[in-house]
């Protein structure tokens, strides 16, 4: 298939691997304790975290549940507008749950920092935030991110659920875009 937009690759299939299953590895040991409640509820922001959550989720060894939120942080391409739009809602009330908020990619912080105040309110027994990358960014909102993958530098990627302009989440691989 050509690619003629997709540069370095920046993280292997091997690397992601090895990286998904240390991040679930952590969080089946910190949520082991609380399993005599109601099952961690693992809330996928999509579309770009479908194929880590899918990934993550195989290797947690807790019992769970899952939710999703449909964010629009972004217009087409590259380019974060700062506005943020919930394209879909959860589906159930989050009250007393403990929510792991499960996202592809950390860029401003903006659109998380959206999201995690809208989710505090609902009155969750705790929340915290699992992401793959985290991007090194200037005037970043700063987050409590619990469980981090990688920390990049601020170049745009591809691949292993995130797009550019909707092509290239299937990607098995994370690679740099040319501009
Ligand atoms: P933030 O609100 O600026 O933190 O942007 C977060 C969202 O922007 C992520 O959920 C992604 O959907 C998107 N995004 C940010 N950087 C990239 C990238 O390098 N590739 C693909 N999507 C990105
Ligand atoms: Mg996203």
């Amino acid at each position: 298939m050509e690619r003629p937009e997709i540069g370095e690759v920046v993280y292997t299939e091997e690397q992601i691997r090895s990286k998904v299953g240390d991040l679930a590895r952590r969080i089946t040991e910190d949520y082991r304790e609380g399993a005599e409640g109601s099952p961690l509820l693992l809330i996928g922001i999509l579309k770009g975290a479908f194929i880590f959550l899918a990934d993550l989720a195989r290797l947690i060894d807790v019992p769970l549940e899952f939710d999703f939120m449909a964010i629009s942080s972004y217009g087409s391409a590259t380019k974060t507008s700062g506005v943020v739009r919930i394209l879909k809602d959860l589906d159930k009330d989050i009250t007393g749950r403990h929510v792991l908020l499960v996202e592809d990619i950390i860029d401003t912080g903006l659109t998380l920092n959206y999201l995690l105040r809208s989710l505090t309110a609902r009155g969750p027994a705790s929340l915290e935030i699992c992401a793959l990358l985290n991007k090194q960014v200037a005037n970043k909102v700063e987050l409590p991110v619990k469980y981090e993958g990688f920390s990049i530098p601020d170049v745009f990627v591809v691949g292993y659920g995130l797009d550019c302009a909707e092509s290239y989440r299937n990607l098995p691989y994370i690679a740099s875009v040319k501009k």
